[in-house]
């Protein structure tokens, strides 16, 4: 006799077969009271939520966060004090690219991080690179925009980016690492990760000190060229997907080394870059790196639409001890994400599983689509029938004096601020010869693609010139202009 569970409808009654809908005879047509078969039919067209707006091809694993150094003059954490373990998942993935794209394709990395601590969910979601290709939130939906598909012909179109780009020179830091051999990565497992912005640590005692994450990867960098990435985007569109669900199966579980820059609150206002500017790094030099412990990815998701698809992370998931920053382009990000999520997920996605905080719940929000964790009374606040109360303790989050007219502006320039002075220590200081040659190539098979003008080769040449003359040279000569 057969072990096997009989198959129902998705209320749990016997399913009458799995080959057959009811007819009239054989050969005759079907029937309206055949709700098994309707059932399946409905569903079936109800399967896909919408994709991502961005970052929609990725996939993700689950590890623990292990803290080896005190860092608790820096930060009351409980995630961050010595000898803490704390659950995570990670959701890796491309920025442009619909669900189906190839992974080996030249875009940054998404590196999203949830740490299901004991004071709730921690997410820090973050990129492979340490800065961005803007630094007002406002130009956001226009930067995707050149990077997605144009509304006449629905193809991707380089001229576009670039138009973009050129007439936004924030973008050449980021422009440079994207054009570098580090927009092409071998595998996740072989990219480092950033916190990107600069985020609020305070500790204890309620001091203040501004900090920027670095995940260093254990398995050492390593990226494709361009011409092995286009190879692998035809040979294995889900290369980096597969190598992270084999390595973990195999029980090679990867790591990364995480280390923090932390600058002293006082600091931040004579500093000689702003340090709230989402395109520039704080030089090493300044701030060294300090590494307080490393996470490993060390089980793979067993349901890809359940842990992943439906994973939502939100930059404004902060916990005591970490707090939002004046960077403009993360008080933008703490509004977006759980927008979207309401919208693609549903109102209700912090209590799907995976998104669920480990500890429990006490909210006074109720109701909405699929609510299955729904609170009973009291439903409001204040109450005197033993509702939840809010923490006690005194807040100590971002207590910070801020004052100025209303404007739209700019940031204050600090006294080192321009577009251009990082990414030429990068090509001057950082890049090797390799590197050096990879960048230009690279740049110029970009822009050598046929949509891309020849009113627009100029501008391409004097953005690369404003960050070095060889590279601009190069560049020139490399898409057909003359030098000089
Ligand atoms: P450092 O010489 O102290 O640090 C340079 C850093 O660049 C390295 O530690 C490494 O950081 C990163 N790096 C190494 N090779 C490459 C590469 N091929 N492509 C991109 N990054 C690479 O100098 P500074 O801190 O003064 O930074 C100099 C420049 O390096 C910056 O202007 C920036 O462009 C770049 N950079 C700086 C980072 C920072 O946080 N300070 C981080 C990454 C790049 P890692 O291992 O983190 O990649
Ligand atoms: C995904 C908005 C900047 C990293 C997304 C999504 C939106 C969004 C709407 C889709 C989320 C979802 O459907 O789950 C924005 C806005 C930005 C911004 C408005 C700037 C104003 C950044 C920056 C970084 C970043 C600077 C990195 C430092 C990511 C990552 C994801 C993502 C990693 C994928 C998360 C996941 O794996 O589910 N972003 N983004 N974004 N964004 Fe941003």
């Amino acid at each position: 006799m057969s072990e096997r569970p009989v198959s129902t409808t998705d209320a749990g009654i016997p399913a009458p077969s799995d080959e057959f809908s009811q007819s009239v005879g054989p050969n005759g047509p079907l029937l309206l009271q055949d709700h098994y078969l309707i059932q399946k039919m409905a569903h079936f067209n109800r399967e896909r939520v919408p994709e991502r707006v961005v970052h929609a091809k990725g996939g993700g694993a689950y590890g623990k966060l292990l803290i080896t150094e005190d860092v608790s003059q820096f930060t009351k954490a409980g995630l961050f004090q010595k000898g803490a373990e704390t659950d995570l998942l990670i959701r890796f993935s491309t920025v442009a690219g619909e669900l189906g794209s190839a992974d080996s394709a030249r875009d940054p990395r998404g590196f999203a991080l949830k740490f299901y601590t004991d004071e709730g969910n921690y997410d820090l979601v973050g990129n492979n690179t340490p800065v961005f290709f803007i630094r007002d939130p406002q130009k956001f939906s226009d930067f995707i925009h050149s990077q997605k598909r144009r509304a006449d012909t629905h193809l991707r179109d380089n001229n576009m980016q670039w138009d973009f780009w050129t007439l936004s020179p924030e973008s050449a830091h980021q422009v440079t690492f994207l054009m570098s051999d580090r927009g092409t990565p071998y595998t996740w497992r072989h990219m480092n990760g950033y916190g990107s912005h600069t985020f609020l640590w305070y500790n204890a005692a309620g001091e203040k000190f501004w900090v920027k994450y670095h995940f260093k990867t254990d398995q050492g960098i390593r990226n494709f060229t361009a011409a092995e990435a286009d190879a692998m985007s035809g040979e294995d569109p889900d290369h980096h997907l597969r190598d992270l669900r084999t390595a973990i199966a195999n029980g090679d579980h990867p790591s990364w080394t995480v280390q923090i820059q932390v600058m002293p609150f006082e600091a931040a206002a004579d500093y000689r870059f702003n340090p709230f500017d989402l395109t520039k790094v704080w030089p090493h030099g300044d701030y060294p790196p300090i590494t307080i412990g490393r996470f490993v990815l060390d089980r793979n998701p067993e349901n890809y639409f359940a842990e992943i698809e439906q994973a939502a992370f939100e930059p404004a998931n902060l916990v005591p001890g970490i707090g939002s920053s004046p960077d403009k382009m993360l008080q933008g990000r703490l509004f977006s994400y759980p927008d979207t999520h309401r919208y693609r997920i549903g109102p209700n996605y912090l209590q799907l599983p995976v998104n669920r905080p480990k500890v429990a719940v006490h909210s006074y929000n109720k109701d909405g689509p699929m609510s299955y964790a729904n609170p009973g009374d009291p439903l409001y606040a204040p109450n005197s029938a033993g509702g939840p109360v809010a923490d006690p303790a005194p807040w100590t989050g971002e207590q910070y004096g801020v004052a100025g007219e209303i404007v739209r502006s700019a940031y204050r320039l600090h006294s080192e601020d321009d577009d251009y002075g990082q990414p030429r220590t990068l090509w001057e200081k950082v890049l090797s010869d390799t590197d050096r040659d990879h960048l230009v190539s690279n740049i110029v098979g970009h822009a050598s693609a046929p949509e891309v003008t020849a009113e627009m080769k100029p501008r391409i040449a004097e953005y690369w010139r404003n960050i070095h003359k060889d590279l601009g040279d190069r560049v020139a000569q490399g898409i057909g202009l003359n030098n000089g």
